[in-house]
């Protein structure tokens, strides 16, 4: 019978203690005592659980388990129907592909915007750790983690905006992170950036384009949806910790 949970080496090695992943999700049969009993035998820490939010008798047993909920997860899904059009729109700034001097001005605005994460959620991950997760991401991504960084940047040359692009087959696109500074929010700088993403992906032959976001995070969704995104998946992401 195959394990229901595997080790989550990435996350164990960054926050130094033993984190695992349930592999399905939803909880049928003897399952929580098998997952229980997995987590005792590999020593872990902290289990993420990413439930179908449609089994009511999953979600049951991980609240009996003392499974903490954390957040909503919510994919979206460009519909292949034509380009979106924000780049038409006027626009100061421009957007390119990103380049190694770019990394110290991502990296700080990526500190300081997932607070609406899962992380950030559960008090158990600490600020610190949690600023620094998101500052490897994007550190990760202009390093060749992502298939394309592209950078906002203004008038002045400053980069003030990111997104992160991942080609996942030949058919299918993903955005990882889209991030902008605070100073230059609400001026369509999102919008510029998606719309780049999708059309970046268009020119790699990929029509098909998902993004995953937190239902908290109201402002990406809307974003999402302006540049043409449809909800295809709802999850609700659960942590179980069993240390003291
Ligand atoms: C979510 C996020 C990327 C949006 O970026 P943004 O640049 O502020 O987004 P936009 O400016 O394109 O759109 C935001 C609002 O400004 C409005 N706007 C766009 N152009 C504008 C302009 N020229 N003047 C005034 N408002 C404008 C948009 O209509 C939108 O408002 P609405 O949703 O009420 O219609 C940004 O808030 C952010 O970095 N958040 C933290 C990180 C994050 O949550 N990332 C997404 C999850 S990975």
């Amino acid at each position: 019978m195959p394990d229901l949970c595997e080790l989550a080496e990435w996350d164990s090695h960054f926050f130094s203690i033993r984190i695992a992943r349930a592999t399905a999700d939803r909880v049928v049969g003897d399952d929580m005592v098998r997952i229980m009993q997995w987590c005792s035998t590999n020593r872990i820490d902290c289990l993420y659980f990413l439930s179908t939010a449609d089994d009511a008798s999953t979600v049951r047993q991980l609240e009996d388990n003392h499974f903490r909920f954390v957040d909503v997860r919510l994919t979206f899904e460009r519909t292949p129907l034509g380009l979106p059009s924000a780049e038409q729109e006027p626009f100061s700034g421009s957007v390119r592909q990103c380049v190694p001097g770019d990394i110290p001005y991502l990296k700080a605005i990526a500190k300081a915007a997932y607070r609406d994460t899962r992380f950030y959620f559960d008090p158990n991950f600490s600020l610190a750790l949690c600023d620094a997760l998101y500052e490897t991401w994007i550190e990760k991504s202009c390093l060749g983690y992502a298939d394309a960084v592209l950078v906002y940047e203004t008038d002045e040359k400053r980069p003030a905006g990111y997104v992160t692009c991942h080609s996942l087959d030949s058919d299918h696109g993903q955005i990882g992170l889209v991030g902008v500074a605070l100073e230059a929010q609400g001026r369509g700088v999102g919008r510029h950036l998606v719309s780049h993403a999708v059309r970046w992906f268009a020119d790699q032959g990929i029509r098909r384009v998902s993004v995953v976001t937190q239902a908290r995070n109201w402002r990406a969704q809307r974003l999402y949806q302006h540049c043409g995104f449809l909800t295809t998946s709802v999850k609700l992401w659960y942590h179980r910790w069993f240390m003291p």
